[in-house]
This record gives structure tokens, sequence and C-alpha cells, in this order.
């Protein structure tokens, strides 16, 4: 597994270490400078070892906001909303549809409340989220971190082969 180099994260501590609120923007700088856009174990304890802050406290920042994953994430990230207006306007189906039509080899936990996959090519990660504050859009999905609402299935199709269509020209 990749994890990021200790003098990059003592590095990213140093640069944050004495703000406020530090806690966050070391995480989130830590997450998007690892391969795999995630919060490596060994980094999550150096910052512990670093800043003072108790691991437990670490973790539970770490597990509340959704945007940190603490597994590595594929090449794109599709996040399907789970919340009550998603539900009703039936974004199970969306869920389902990426479960079944995508090549997942492996299931992997993302804490408690998320439900996360990679496929076994790495190039989706795909997980649900409570809510993301866009109900009136609903269906919403989040596609490498572009809120698209009113999601129906044949959209999602077009997205994705268009992605994937991205991957093979490159
Ligand atoms: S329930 Fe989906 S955005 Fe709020």
């Amino acid at each position: 597994m990749e994890t990021l180099a200790k003098d990059r994260t003592d590095e990213i501590i140093k640069k944050y270490d004495s703000l406020p609120g530090s806690l966050l923007s070391i995480l989130e700088e830590i997450q998007t400078s690892t391969k795999g856009k995630f919060l490596p174990e060994d980094a999550l304890v150096r910052v512990g070892e670093k800043t003072g802050i108790p691991l437990s406290r670490i973790y539970s920042v770490a597990t509340f906001y959704s945007f940190f994953n603490l597994v590595p994430q594929g090449r794109h990230t599709i996040v399907v909303c789970r919340g009550t207006a998603c539900h009703t306007r039936k974004s199970k189906e969306l869920f389902d549809h990426l479960k079944n039509h995508l090549d997942f080899s492996h299931v992997k936990s993302g804490g408690s409340e998320k439900e996360l996959m990679t496929t076994s090519d790495g190039n989706f990660t795909i997980r649900t989220v409570a809510c993301f504050g866009q109900c009136a859009l609903a269906p919403v999905v989040e596609i490498d971190g572009v809120i698209y609402g009113h999601m129906t299935v044949e959209k999602l199709k077009t997205m994705i082969k268009k992605i994937s269509k991205e991957k093979v020209k490159k």
C-alpha cells in the first residue's frame, strides 16, 4: 500500500500546526498528497506524535467528514446520495446500477456509515453519502468532486462511458 513519506507528512504538519483548526487542514493536505487520495494509518499516527492530538480524536475527525477516505480510492470517485430526498427519487437504483455494471473484485469498508467499493482495475470507487445538502436537486451524484443533480441511470451510463473513453485516450 502506498503511504506518504514521513518527511512530507512532517512538512504538512509544520505548515499548519500553529493555525486554528489545523487538524482539518493537515488531514486534507495529507489526503490530496497521497496516491490513492486517502489517509494512510502511518501518517495519522505521525500526526498524533507530532501534534500531541490523541489518535482517537484524529480518527473521529477522519471518519466524521465524508470527504476523508481511510482506504485508497480509484482514479475516479462516484458518490451517490442516500439521504431521504434522494432515496425517494430512486438514488438506490443509481447505486445498484453502478454496483451491477462495474467490475468489483473486492468490497472495502469505508467506515460504519459508508458503502464503498473500488473496481478491480482501480478505475472507479463508488460510495454513498448521507446528504450533500443539495436536496432540491435530488437524486444527487458527485463525480470526481463535481455535483450533478436530477441524475438518471441513462445520464450516469453516458458519463461513465465518457470517463472510460478519456482514460483510454491518455
Ligand atoms: S438527500 Fe440527497 S442531497 Fe440531501
